[in-house]
């Protein structure tokens, strides 16, 4: 064995002491969705985390423990704070402290549906000039195949050090779901790949700390597909019941009943539910990642196209269904008040980024229609060009709207006051499941 082979032995043998002793170093880069909770799991379980966030206001509030995430529970976030487990900075000039640094950070489209890399590339670039021997990168940022090999390495051997034998580099794409109770990050079983061997057995040892079942791939590129692959199947699946459901309004079908009693068979079939449209920050998103990569191969996804195609289609269904029931009440859609209920791109979340919601609340009132929104989670936004304050729920809001639209299915409304409070009602998400005797009320 050669001096080399020793010494890089060595290397990935220290930092997995230091990982299973939690005297690893770890950096967090970009306190959201992803990043904060993963940064104070990590704390939980002992280990001294800085989170590298560019918003100055997010660094500063995590820094005083004030949480700003859901899925973040204010107590935990405040005890580790205030034992000096999670510190936060703006700045990358404290690269070379860590042992662990890991990319949370954003992977947008750009305007023609491409991967918009910028983000991952400027936080490669920024650790590139800083990296030391023995540090482990690991990218939580959902992308497509040849991203960590493509994008991000090159960055970080252009100081000079070589991956495998003097750093690390893995891809452990996040599964998290946000307003999700019974599945977290702890629980959620991660996949974990590496650029080489090493890679991955640093990566393996890391995230073993606080995940009950990690994952090991072959590779980076493995793990970054079986991701885009897991969002891509959501994304299929959901455009098959949103086109089952157009079939069903021409049909004169009841589409919901028509699922759940396909559902009721044990083996064979999963549920999915047809809405308004996909939103957040992954399902109308990533597929279009593996898109984007598989045209440099020649190579079509047709699932990808069609169901982007579908699923971008429910917002104008919607607004047309929503045209549809006030003119059965010989109301004109440019004349009507439209109470809206929620606003965030799927139930109990505070999430509006991408929300189908927001499309079809532009597209009414493209139409004319004077509306108002309820969301307790999403108390204000602006969105291209539009900006709405939510308004209270009130039983006078209710009586004295032509129509309330159902487009988040939030399980704090009480749906049975909507439902005898309001005109009429179109649901699009079967929020008032489980009410009879209502004729007021339409399904999408
Ligand atoms: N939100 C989800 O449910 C979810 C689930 C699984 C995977 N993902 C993926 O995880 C990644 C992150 O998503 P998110 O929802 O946490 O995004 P987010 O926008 O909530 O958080 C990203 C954070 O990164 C910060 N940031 C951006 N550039 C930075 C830089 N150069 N330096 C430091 N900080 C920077 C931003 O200010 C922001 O706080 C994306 O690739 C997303 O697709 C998200």
């Amino acid at each position: 064995m050669s001096q080399l082979q020793v010494t890089d032995s060595d290397l990935l043998e220290s930092l997995k002491k230091k990982v299973f002793d939690k005297s690893a170093r770890v950096g967090v880069v970009g306190l959201g969705y992803v990043g904060l909770p993963f940064a104070v799991e990590k704390a939980k379980v002992g280990f001294h985390v800085l989170g590298i966030e560019q918003n100055s206001i997010r660094a500063e509030r995590v820094a005083r423990g004030d949480n700003y995430i859901g899925d973040v529970h204010d107590e935990e976030l405040k005890e580790v704070v205030e034992n000096g487990l999670i510190t936060t900075t703006t700045s990358f000039d404290r690269i070379p402290e860590l042992d662990v640094i890991v990319v949370c950070v954003p992977t947008p489209l750009d305007k023609n549906l491409a991967p918009d890399l910028q983000y991952v590339s400027g936080v490669s670039a920024e650790i590139g000039k800083r990296l030391r021997r023995g540090q482990l990168v690991s990218l939580e940022s959902t992308t497509y195949p040849g991203t960590c090999e493509e994008v991000m390495l090159p960055f970080l051997e252009a100081g000079g050090l070589k991956v495998e034998q003097d750093f690390y580099l893995a891809h452990s794409p996040e599964r998290v779901d946000p307003g999700n109770k019974r599945y977290s990050t702890k629980n959620t079983h991660k996949v974990v790949g590496g650029v080489g061997p090493q890679s991955l057995d640093a990566a393996v040892a890391f995230y073993s700390q606080t995940i009950q079942n990690v994952i090991p791939v072959s590779s980076a590129r493995a793990a970054e597909l079986t991701k885009v692959f897991e969002n891509t199947f959501r994304a299929v699946n959901i455009a098959l019941v949103n086109e089952l459901t157009l079939l069903c309004d021409r049909m004169g079908l009841n589409v919901w009943e028509v699922l759940d009693a396909a559902f009721t068979k044990p083996f064979g079939i999963m549920p999915f539910y047809p809405g308004p449209g996909v939103g957040g920050h992954c399902i109308p998103l990533d597929p279009h990642y593996l898109e984007w990569k598989a045209r440099e191969l020649n190579f079509t996804t047709r699932f990808i196209g069609l169901a982007g195609e579908i699923n971008r289609a429910m917002p104008e269904f919607t607004v047309r269904k929503t045209g549809r029931v006030l003119n059965e009440a010989g109301i004109a859609l440019s004349k009507a008040n439209i109470l809206v209920i929620g606003a965030a791109y799927k139930k109990d979340i505070d999430d509006w980024r991408e929300s189908p919601s927001i499309e079809v609340m532009r597209l009414l009132i493209n139409e004319g229609a004077k509306l108002s929104y309820h969301d307790p989670y999403v108390p204000h936004f602006k969105e291209h060009g539009l900006e709405l304050v939510s308004t209270a729920l009130t039983p006078d809001a209710l009586r004295s709207s032509d129509l309330v639209l159902i487009l988040t299915d939030h399980s704090c409304i009480d749906y049975r006051a909507v439902a005898e409070q309001s005109p009429r009602i179109l649901d699009t998400r079967n929020a008032t499941r489980g009410l009879s005797g209502f004729s007021n009320i339409t399904l999408l």
